[in-house]
């Protein structure tokens, strides 16, 4: 026993069935004294001789959902985890796991040293560490494909996907399911009726089917997995599993593990896994702030936001009411809904009659009057003040009290909006990203009058249809766009010095952005914000505009595009940019990769600290949060404040006052600091 005795498991006896509960809230990780209750339990029901099975069951919502992760990187205490899933294994009398909620990681590891698993339907089993930037390191890669074969094993690791109860069982993961209700007693008549069949340990069992598998899911998977280490290591792990004798395979598992551990990528991986949860945390408001109902949405606006942002809602059976101006880009906005609902279906993601089902709750109109009964308003038009002002005016005699007014702006002072109503407490932003029906991140904008329980409920619903909700102040651009700018800024003085936009955009995408600042421009559009005079020509983007290189809806924008929408660089974007330097006597010089990095990411760091520092992100890492969410910024880099750690506060700084940028006061502290965010 050790010093502080553990009350996190307890043992229980149902006549010659010893029953292990581990009751260690929220999730039941395997926090040290979890790994020590299971050791002395274990140990005592191991040597009553009246105990003739063990049974281990979790209380709670959920079996083990794997190592507590707040424990990683700190000095290790308690017994190691490993050695206590050995001697669980090596238990001589029949151990069975009884699992419901999520087995997860080590959860499920510890599953697998048990020598038989039952589970309700609803259970899900996985190993997610891929994740967090890990492998399973308890032996999870040794044993998976000794109970599941190479195949399941490979692409359960890799993945990180969970099985269904219902799967693992067809997998050999579960040797029986339970009633949903009845887990207790029929893990222990189960675990009675194998006391005849003795332990079966896993280490002993045979691996089994084709390692052709590995070969085939990198291949599968190469685009997703560009620039991450830990799926490849599960991959080695398992290939290893097929080679090696157990306890060599283990050890294999245990030093890839390790060097995944204290790289950077988990390091990373793992701040996301915390800052995501952190998000939905509102400073300063208490967690039992009551929510307002929201039963009802209304949208207006019926274009590609407006569909997007109705779809998150339809799709959790919240009804849409969606209002447009003309009867034409109603149905047209309509149209386009089912379409992408149709095309899901056929995909394999809806049944039809779920399609169905989401657009009977879809109610088009022409007039805002039918927003009435709407818990949740949300404006998605074009980005003009005046015309959002004279909506939110209309609304505020339309809608019921304590309704929700948002705005979709992306840069809109919200609190200006707000002054239109009589109503600013119920006023707030919700920055949907596009496309918004796939985009995770919703920036919710807290304006100065917005009542707590409003923003509390936006947070809430976020979550509910889906979203990483990050609560944004008022400011231009917000967190994202805010930090873009200067990004985009610095890309374009890139060119005018002698960078071209396919280097840039390289130099992005192998940091691991999906796209890099042009081909992004591309993609949303090149005139988006532009003034629309062609004869106005006073950057390169006002010439692009001018010719109609509107990006790819045109075949033309910073690339050429073919009719498949395949880029390539253009001679007369390259002409275009000369003309501009030459006007403005500017040299063309060499442009280092290295320079992009610093004339382009660090700004960020840059506006990130400035973002910080005026209060309108709550915390550094509800930034990373934005970054990854919102504009595929690589989690294995953990969003730019994280990453501004990684690569040295101080070098940034020395770097930005090398090209001559205003060092924010926040970003020069934690350099002189040498510290991160
Ligand atoms: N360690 C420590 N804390 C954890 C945790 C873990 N493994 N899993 C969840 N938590 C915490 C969360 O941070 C959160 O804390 P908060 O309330 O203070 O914010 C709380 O538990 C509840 O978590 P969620 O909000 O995520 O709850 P949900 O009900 O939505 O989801 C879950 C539950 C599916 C279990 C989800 O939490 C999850 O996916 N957890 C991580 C599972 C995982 O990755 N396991 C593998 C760990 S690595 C490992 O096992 C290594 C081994 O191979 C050696």
């Amino acid at each position: 026993m050790s010093e502080e005795t553990p009350t996190s498991v307890t043992m229980e006896k149902d006549g010659d069935v010893a029953v292990i509960i581990v009751n260690n809230p929220p999730v039941n990780a395997l926090s040290w004294h979890v790994r020590q209750g299971l050791e002395d339990n274990f140990a005592a029901a191991l040597s009553d001789d009246s105990v003739k099975a063990i049974v281990l069951r979790c209380a709670g919502t959920t079996f083990i959902a794997g190592a507590d992760i707040s424990e990683f990187g700190k000095p290790p205490r308690g017994p190691d985890f490993n050695a206590v899933l050995n001697s669980i294994e090596a238990a001589s009398k029949p151990v069975v796991a009884a699992i419901h909620g999520t087995a997860l990681g080590g959860g499920l590891e510890t599953a697998l040293v048990c020598h038989y698993r039952i589970a309700v339907p609803s259970a899900k089993l996985g190993v997610p560490e891929v994740k967090l930037g890990l492998l399973p390191g308890a032996g999870g890669t040794q044993r998976l494909p000794r109970v599941v074969g190479v195949e399941a094993a490979a692409t359960m690791t890799s993945t990180g996907d969970p099985l269904p109860a219902a799967k693992a069982k067809e997998l050999g993961l579960v040797d029986e399911l339970a009633g949903e209700d009845s887990l207790a007693a029929d893990a222990i008549a189960f675990a009675r009726a194998k006391i005849a069949d003795g332990p079966r340990p896993t280490r002993e069992r045979p691996v089994f089917g084709d390692i052709a598998v590995i070969e085939q899911l990198k291949t599968a998977n190469a685009k997703r997995w560009r620039g991450f280490e830990a799926p490849y290591a599960n991959l080695a792990c398992v290939e290893a599993a097929t080679r090696l004798p157990f306890d060599e395979g283990l050890a294999f598992e245990r030093e890839q593990f390790m060097k995944l551990m204290f790289g950077s990528q988990s390091a990373a991986q793992r701040h996301i896994f915390f800052a995501e949860r952190q998000a939905a945390k509102i400073d300063g408001l208490p967690k039992d702030t009551q929510l307002r109902d929201i039963k009802k949405v209304g949208v207006i606006g019926a274009g590609t936001m407006g569909g997007g942002i109705s779809m998150n809602f339809l799709q959790k059976g919240i009804p849409v009411t969606i209002v447009e101006m003309e009867q034409e880009a109603l149905d047209r906005g309509v149209g386009v809904i089912r379409k992408n609902y149709d095309a899901s279906a056929a995909k394999g993601r809806f049944k039809p009659e779920q399609v169905e089902q989401m657009m009977g709750i879809l109610t088009p109109t022409l007039s805002l009057d039918d927003l009435a009964d709407c818990d949740l308003i949300i404006e998605a038009v074009y980005e003009n003040m005046d015309v959002k002002k004279d909506i939110f005016g209309k609304l505020d005699k339309i809608a019921k009290p304590g309704a929700i007014l948002a705005s979709n702006t992306s840069y809109l002072d919200v609190d200006e909006i707000a002054t239109a109503t009589s109503r600013p407490g119920d006023v707030l932003g919700m920055h949907f990203f596009s496309p918004a029906n796939v985009m995770k991140l919703l920036e919710v904008v807290r304006g100065e009058k917005t009542a707590p329980d409003a923003l509390a409920t936006a947070m809430a619903i976020g979550k509910k249809v889906g979203k990483v909700a990050v609560v944004a102040g008022v400011c231009d651009g917000f967190i994202g766009n805010r930090m873009l700018k200067p990004r985009q800024i610095e890309a374009m003085n890139l060119l005018m010095e002698g960078a071209t936009p396919a280097q840039v955009d390289k130099v992005h995408v192998e940091f691991g952005m999906p796209m890099g600042p042009f081909q992004m421009s591309d993609l949303a559009g090149v005139d988006i914000g532009w003034h629309r005079d062609p004869n106005r020509i006073e950057s390169i983007r006002d010439a692009l505009c001018a010719e109609g290189r509107w990006g790819q809806k045109k075949q033309a924008g910073f690339y050429d595009y073919d009719d498949k929408r395949q880029p390539s660089e253009s001679a007369r974007v390259a002409e275009l940019i000369e003309e501009f330097r030459t006007k403005a006597g500017t040299q063309k010089r060499e442009i280092t990769d290295q320079e992009i990095i610093e004339r382009t990411l660090y700004p960020m760091v840059n506006e990130g600290a400035l973002i910080l520092a005026e209060g309108k992100a709550q915390r550094a890492s509800d930034i990373d949060v934005v970054w990854i969410y919102g504009y595929g910024w690589p989690v294995y880099r953990g969003g730019p404040m994280f990453w501004a750690g990684l690569e040295g506060t101080d070098k940034i700084v020395a770097a930005l006052e090398k090209h001559g940028f205003e060092i924010a006061p926040l970003l020069k502290e934690k350099a002189e600091a040498k510290s991160g965010f």
